[in-house]
Parts: C-alpha cells; structure tokens; sequence
C-alpha cells in the first residue's frame, strides 16, 4: 500500500490522481503540493486528500507519504528529484523527464546514489492496446521487428508554461515525441541500441519559439527503425496511433481517437467529451474509461507492484534518461539536416545487436526471397544462387 506526495495538482495531477484513488485503490494520495493554497485546497476537497501544502519540501518530506510523484512543469523536475532522493523517498516522474539529457542523467544519478527506487511515468507504453501488442511482439507472434510507427497529434496543450521554451525545455518534440519514441524502443527492443537519428522540426502554425510540428526516425543498432510524428496544430481531437512492421507479421494500435465508441448529439454533449477534444455538438468521440485507455491504472499497478516486490518497473529513469538523449539527437538534427549519433554516456544494453536480415533456404542451391499466388493461379518463387547471387523465377502451376 502506497502513501502518495503528489506534487503538482495542474492536469497530470489531476489524472494521476484520478487513477489513483480511483475505484476501490488500497494506494492513495495522502498530500498534495500546490504553489497556490487555493487551488491546493481545492484539489485535497475534491480527491478527498488529508493535506495540502505550497511547499514541495515540505510535501515531499511529509511523515506519512512514502512515494513521491512528481506531475511538475518539465523544468522542476531536476528540483523535485533533489528533493526526494535526499529525503529518501522512492520517485515516480512524469515524462519527458528531463528537459535535456543533461537533466536527465543528473536526475538518474541523483536516485541510484542514493539508492532511492525509481519510476518513468511513461504512461502510453502501458494502455491496454500497447500491453496486448507488445506481448505479441515478445513471443514472436509478427516475427522480428523493422520497423514502428507512432504518431501523437493534437491542437497544442492547455497550459502557458508548455508553449514558454525557457520553462519547457522544447516544443512538440520534447513534449510528445518522447511518447512515440519509448513506444518505439518497446517494440524494437529496449536493449537494443539507438544509434542515429534524422529529424525535421519546424514551427508551422503557433506564434513560439520552439517547433509546433516534428518527424523524426531513430535507426537501431540491429537495423530497426523507428519513426515518429507529432503535432500541436492537428485539428480533431487527440490521434494515438502505432504501428508495428515486423518479418512475420503487422500490428496496428488505434488507442483514442475513434475507436469504436460514438455519440451523434445535436443540442451538445454539454460538457467535457475526452481529452483534447474540439468539439462537443454532432458526431464525438468520447473514451469510455480514460484512465485505463491512456494507460495510467496499468502503469501505477506496475510502479506500486515493484516498490512492495522489490522489482525495478517497466520504465525507468534509465528509460527517461535514454528518450532524452535520443531527443537531443533529433534536435541537432533538425538543426544540421544530417543524421546525428545518439551520444549515450550510459548504455545498460546490447554492446552490438545482429541484424534482422534472414536467409530462409528453398534448398541446396537457393535461398527463397518471396513466394506468391498469382490471379492465374499459378504460384511464383522468387530465388537466390547461395553461391552466384543470381536472382531467378520459377513459376509453379
Ligand atoms: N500523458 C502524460 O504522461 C502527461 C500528460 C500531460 C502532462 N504531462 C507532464 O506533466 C507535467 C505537468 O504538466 P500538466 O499538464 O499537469 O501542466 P499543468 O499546467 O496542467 O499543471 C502544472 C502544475 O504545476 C504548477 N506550476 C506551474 N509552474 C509552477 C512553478 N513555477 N512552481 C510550482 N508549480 C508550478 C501549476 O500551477 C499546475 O498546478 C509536465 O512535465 C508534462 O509534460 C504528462
């Protein structure tokens, strides 16, 4: 049973506490930091929570909590980790954990010195579409992966701070394309290494300073890649989509936008439909329990499970710390236009993968390429000498 510091009591605070002290949870919020009293205040009446306080010193070392949770803006992180690993106290952070890699291995350090427990609070990797598909993936139901595709668009977040560079630390890259990314090293292999990566980044739409739209791909180390897209200026709602490409076999994830759930309203749903929906009147597309489909119940039963076994979680700040250093990769390719290395000053992984490439053999003489069924019926086999190379057809009737 976990006794929670939340720190933060703004939107991912709110969900995470939604998801905590949901349904009939033994884990709960016990204090909630706030830098304003009343909106703290509000926050603890409205979860049923026992303090608030507008000290995150003060929350974080409260006698009662044994977890810290960190729902802060991307630059207080580091801060807030400082806090709990001198208190401590086992940390769960919110993504991108940090602003840079920088950051984010200070903050790797910072826990594992001081041997505090320690979470990534990547919660797209754990819907239950994403938990589903990567167990295919893990007993070779699509063969080995190639390559992954994940997308996650919607019209630009709620808060000022998200769209302050100087506060954030990035724009869309930072922000959302680590979502696609760890997806990405989940399905490819998380010990496989990320070794390159090319990326375009660009401001579009919104007045910032920082990009509002972002492509990028991560090439692994066995010959995978991984390709991401984000956006704060797609219109219609929130797209969380992947895809998976495999030797074997192919896996397409739909996780929120149209998924098989719609209400057609003429006088408006009067009131709110699903996160980052842009409209409440004709057909919406509302999600039937939003802290499950976006993962957030399965990511904290695997965070609290490992803190009372003893076990590291899924994710990591390792993780975090590696997602950070791949989007620094991205963003020194935007700027050069070249494929950029991904410097990993810590790497717990393969040293060197092998490549996903299989020679499947027809027989003696000849490795098989491809085999299909022809509108005539017939059966074509496109073939390989094992010793000239010479590629050659047979057609089989
Ligand atoms: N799916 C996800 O995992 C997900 C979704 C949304 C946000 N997040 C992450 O959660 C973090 C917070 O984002 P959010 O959406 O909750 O933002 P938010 O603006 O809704 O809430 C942030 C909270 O921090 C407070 N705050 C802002 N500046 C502060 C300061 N200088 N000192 C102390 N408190 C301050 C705000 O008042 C608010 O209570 C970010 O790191 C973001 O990337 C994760």
């Amino acid at each position: 049973m976990a006794k929670i510091a939340m720190l933060g009591a703004g939107f991912i605070g709110d969900f995470y506490t939604f998801s905590i002290n949901g349904q009939r949870s033994r884990d709960k919020v016990c204090v909630i930091y706030s830098r304003d009293e009343a909106r703290g205040r509000a926050f603890a009446e409205k979860h049923g929570i026992a303090r608030w306080t507008t000290s995150m010193e003060e929350a974080v070392n409260d006698p009662e909590a044994d977890v810290v949770i960190i729902g802060l803006p991307n630059s207080l992180h580091l801060k807030a980790v400082e806090l709990a690993a001198s208190a401590k106290k086992p940390v769960l952070c919110t993504k991108p954990l940090g602003c840079n890699a920088d950051e984010a291995k200070k903050m790797l350090e910072l826990v594992e010195k001081a041997g505090v427990p320690h979470g990534y609070l990547e919660d797209l990797v754990y819907t239950p579409k994403t938990l589903k598909a990567l167990q295919s993936v893990r007993t070779g139901a699509i063969g080995k992966v190639i390559w992954t595709r994940s997308r996650e668009t919607h019209p630009g977040p709620h808060s000022d701070w998200f769209w302050t560079k100087s506060v954030s630390g990035g724009g869309v890259l930072l922000d959302m394309g680590c979502h696609c990314i760890e997806i990405g090293r989940n399905y490819i292999g998380k010990d496989i290494k990320p070794v390159e990566v090319m990326c375009w980044a660009d401001t579009l739409v919104k007045p910032i300073e920082a990009e509002d739209n972002a492509l990028g791909w991560v090439k692994y180390d066995n010959g995978a890649i991984g390709q991401f897209e984000v956006s704060w200026s797609f219109r219609g709602g929130m797209d969380l989509r992947d895809e998976v490409m495999g030797t074997e076999g192919t896996i397409w994830v739909n996780n929120f936008l149209r998924t098989g759930f719609e209400i057609f309203t003429a006088g408006g749903k009067k009131g709110y439909v699903a996160e980052k929906s842009e409209t409440e009147k004709g057909w919406v597309f509302p999600v039937g329990d939003e802290v499950v489909e976006l993962g957030y119940t399965d990511m904290f039963t695997d965070m609290f499970d490992s803190l009372d076994n003893k076990r590291e979680p899924s994710e990591t700040f390792y993780d975090g710390y590696i997602v950070n250093e791949i989007m620094d990769a991205c963003y020194r390719s935007a700027k050069s236009k070249k494929w950029e290395p991904v410097r990993l000053d810590i790497w717990r992984g393969q040293a060197k993968a092998s490549k996903i490439s299989e020679l499947i053999s027809y027989d003696e003489n000849h490795f098989l390429v491809k085999e299909e069924r022809m509108p005539d019926g017939s059966v074509k086999l496109i073939l390989k000498d094992k010793k000239t190379g010479v590629i050659s057809q047979i057609v089989k009737k």
